[in-house]
């Protein structure tokens, strides 16, 4: 029994750790790391075998078109974020988008949070400089704090347990609203479309909206009333897996299976600024048997990516590996059609998601970091265009959301302008969609399929 509750302290998966980590925090001496690593290995999972296992099926079905993948949530999550009204409003919100998806695509949806557990932040410096003072950058809650104190920038490993305990508190309260349903997700008059009046699609999206309304007018009445399928639905979570340590102390073997699991998510992704194919993250990427995605970035090698898909998906399995493009507006046209071309030449199945969100950050005269809904609108309906043309299939989009109405990103139909982005803007790291701007989005990735069919 000695690895199958996760009570052996020696690593399951030693291979990453011969490799060079990028984006570790430097732990002090005096820091209890071991003694936190023990004692999350004693934890259970937070996710079981059989979910990733579901999961993959699903996004085989994603990668072949017959699915589509939402996968959204959090930039940054925090542990201060863990309540009811950010966790209801959040999750609501993904429904929602998912209900016009189903409906407007006409293909299930596999729908994926980035949280309960996206606490782990890459930085581009290690040290940040403010009035003479330098300290530790800001690494996430599961690392340090976001103050800027000696005290709070310390790498402390106690956050991991903290992060651990709110994902498994976050994970608990969405599992039991989405086995008992949200009342109101089925009645579109319950939501807030206010914004769809002032989009120049307002006549396409209301008929979008009516046969939501429709459709689901039709399940309840053809369905079981409170067991109808309408209010059990599948959901999932994903966060990117940087901090390795707290990764492997969560990776455990499972009882009658194959392999070691990652069961502190569903679904972890590799982010770019890890995704080096001789480092520690992809090394860890690759012993485990979930799903994973890597993030692909403009400069990303065509003849390197050939190497990355094979190495991922050695056994040619689908739903194994997904790809998370973040070109920016800019470079999708240029770009995208290589990448597509180098992984069909591999024959190796993947599932191509585009991230609209990563690639368009960019810096306001007033220094705040801003992404304008039309660049982040205009790169998906080209990453559809572009998979279309390349005899392709775009299978998910990947977004940075909330369900508070924040203003953090630019544009939209709702109106965000540059000088709102004083009054409501809360995220620590890059900018949300709010719950406008999001389901905005959801609407018109329909009208651009509906179009192109
Ligand atoms: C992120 O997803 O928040 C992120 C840091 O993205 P990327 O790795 O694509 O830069
Ligand atoms: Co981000």
């Amino acid at each position: 029994m000695k690895n199958e509750n996760g009570g052996d302290p020696s690593s399951l998966s030693q291979s990453w750790r011969e490799r060079q980590a990028a984006q570790q925090p430097a732990y002090s001496e005096g820091a209890d790391l071991d003694g936190v690593l023990a004692h999350l290995r004693r934890l259970p999972p937070l996710v079981t075998s059989w979910e990733v296992e579901a999961l993959r099926g699903q996004l085989a079905e994603a990668a072949a078109g017959r699915r589509f993948l939402l996968q959204g949530g959090e930039c940054a999550e925090s542990l201060s974020d863990c309540d009811t009204a950010t966790i209801t409003a959040r999750l609501k919100l993904l429904l929602q988008m998912s209900l016009v998806l189903i409906y407007g695509l006409r293909v299930p949806v596999v729908r994926v949070g980035r949280f309960a557990g996206q606490y782990a932040k890459p930085r581009s410096a290690d040290q940040e400089t403010q009035n003479g003072v330098t300290l530790p950058a800001y690494r996430g809650d599961i690392i340090n704090r976001a103050g800027f104190t000696v005290e709070e920038r310390t790498p402390d490993p106690r956050l991991m347990l903290d992060a651990y305990s709110h994902s498994a508190m976050t994970l608990n309260f969405v599992r039991a609203l989405v086995s008992g349903g949200f009342a109101d997700l089925h009645h579109p008059e319950f939501w807030n479309l206010d914004f769809l009046e002032a989009s120049p699609s307002r006549e396409e999206y209301r008929a979008i909206v009516d046969s939501v309304r429709e459709s689901l007018r039709f399940m309840e009445a053809i369905g079981e009333g409170a067991n109808s399928s309408l209010n059990r639905v599948d959901f999932y979570i994903s966060h990117e897996a940087l901090l390795l340590a707290y990764e492997d102390a969560l990776t455990r073997h499972v009882p009658r299976r194959d392999g070691i699991y990652n069961l502190a998510t569903h679904f972890p992704w590799i982010g770019l600024r890890t995704a080096a194919i001789g480092g520690a993250h992809i090394e860890y990427a690759r012993s485990i048997r979930n799903p994973v995605a890597i993030k692909i970035g403009p400069d990303q090698e065509p003849g390197e990516l050939k190497r990355l898909v094979r190495h991922l998906n050695s056994d040619n399995q689908p739903g194994r590996l997904t790809l998370i493009v973040r070109l920016g507006a800019d470079r999708i046209e240029s770009v995208l059609p290589g990448l597509i071309d180098a992984v069909q030449s591999t024959g190796t199945s993947v599932l191509w998601c585009a991230d609209p969100m990563h690639g368009n950050t960019e810096i306001t005269a007033s220094g705040r970091k801003t992404r304008h809904f039309d660049r982040i609108k205009f790169e998906l309906e080209q990453s559809f265009v572009v998979h279309d043309r390349s005899a392709s299939i775009l299978g998910g989009v990947h977004l940075e959301l909330t369900g508070e109405n924040v203003t953090e990103c630019v544009g939209g139909a709702s109106g965000v302008t540059e000088s709102d982005l004083v009054h409501r803007y809360l995220t620590p790291v890059d900018p949300r969609l709010n719950g406008s701007q999001a389901l905005e989005i959801a609407f018109s990735i329909v009208g651009k399929r509906k179009r192109a069919i």
